[in-house]
């Protein structure tokens, strides 16, 4: 494939392809949700969907080491999977007021910041548990579908700032910020805050089935197609 410059880096010594497939996307998301564009700080409280999935887990381990309290979504099966990554709390992603459990945790108060890829229904409750005025909320899938909102909404409804990532284009459009991450992210594994992930393997021959497996939810972690 061809990538832009700014974009390769070495295989970590020691890593399998699988291991590193993580590293190039899911992780640089997840960093960059957290970091340069979600501004996140210790004592704050992030809502993290899909958290027993690839960028989920990243996500959990690096807000937990930056200071910060994690409220995960997942769906029952995975709970334990969240927990073990070191999630505070963890709701369930099905549930049909996620808002609600949301704020009872906080007290009424919202989240600091929430990484947003559940889109659908799960869109209008991430906005709903936003703190008003300084809340953040980074949108970066649509996992359920779109979710449309209107600039009513941010003045009458959520007042919090909406922020859009994809990866691709921070590593066109800033690749300096795309630098700053990636040099975060082998800092965050030489310390040991990351630790390869355990992909799945599957034969190509398989995508088909696993991507029906993704669309059902029932994955954990991140998923591999060998040649
Ligand atoms: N913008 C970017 O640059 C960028 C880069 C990488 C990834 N992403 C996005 O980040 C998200 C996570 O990626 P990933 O590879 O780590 O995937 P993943 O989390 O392993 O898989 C998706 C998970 O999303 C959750 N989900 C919530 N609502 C869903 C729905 N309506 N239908 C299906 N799944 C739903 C499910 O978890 P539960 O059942 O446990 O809730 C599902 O297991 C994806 O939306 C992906 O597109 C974006």
């Amino acid at each position: 494939m061809v990538l832009p410059a700014a974009a390769a880096l070495p295989v970590p010594a020691g890593w399998t392809a699988e291991q590193a497939l993580g590293l190039v996307v899911n992780w640089p998301t997840a960093l960059a949700a957290l970091k340069p564009l979600g501004r996140v700080a210790a004592r704050e409280t992030v809502l993290i969907h899909a958290a027993a999935g690839a960028t989920g887990q990243a996500a959990v381990a690096m807000a937990k080491h930056y200071g910060a309290t994690v409220i995960a979504t997942a769906s029952p099966g995975k709970h334990e999977t969240v927990l073990a990554s070191g999630a505070d709390h963890v709701l369930d992603s099905l549930d049909g007021d996620l808002a609600a459990e949301v704020l009872r945790l906080t007290g009424g108060a919202g989240v600091d910041l929430v990484l947003e890829s559940a889109g659908g229904a799960t869109f209008e409750a991430s906005l709903s548990a936003a703190k008003p005025v300084t809340g953040r909320v980074v949108v970066y899938g649509m996992a359920g579908g779109e979710a449309p909102i209107t600039n009513w909404d941010l003045v009458y409804r959520h007042q919090v700032h909406l922020i859009g990532l994809n990866i691709g284009t921070v590593i066109e459009a800033a690749p300096r910020i795309f630098g700053e991450v990636m040099g975060e992210l082998s800092a965050l594994i030489a310390n040991g805050v990351l630790t390869p992930a355990q992909p799945t393997v599957h034969d190509l021959a398989d995508g088909s089935k696993v991507l029906a497996e993704l669309e059902a939810r029932a994955t954990v972690g991140k998923l591999a197609l060998r040649p």
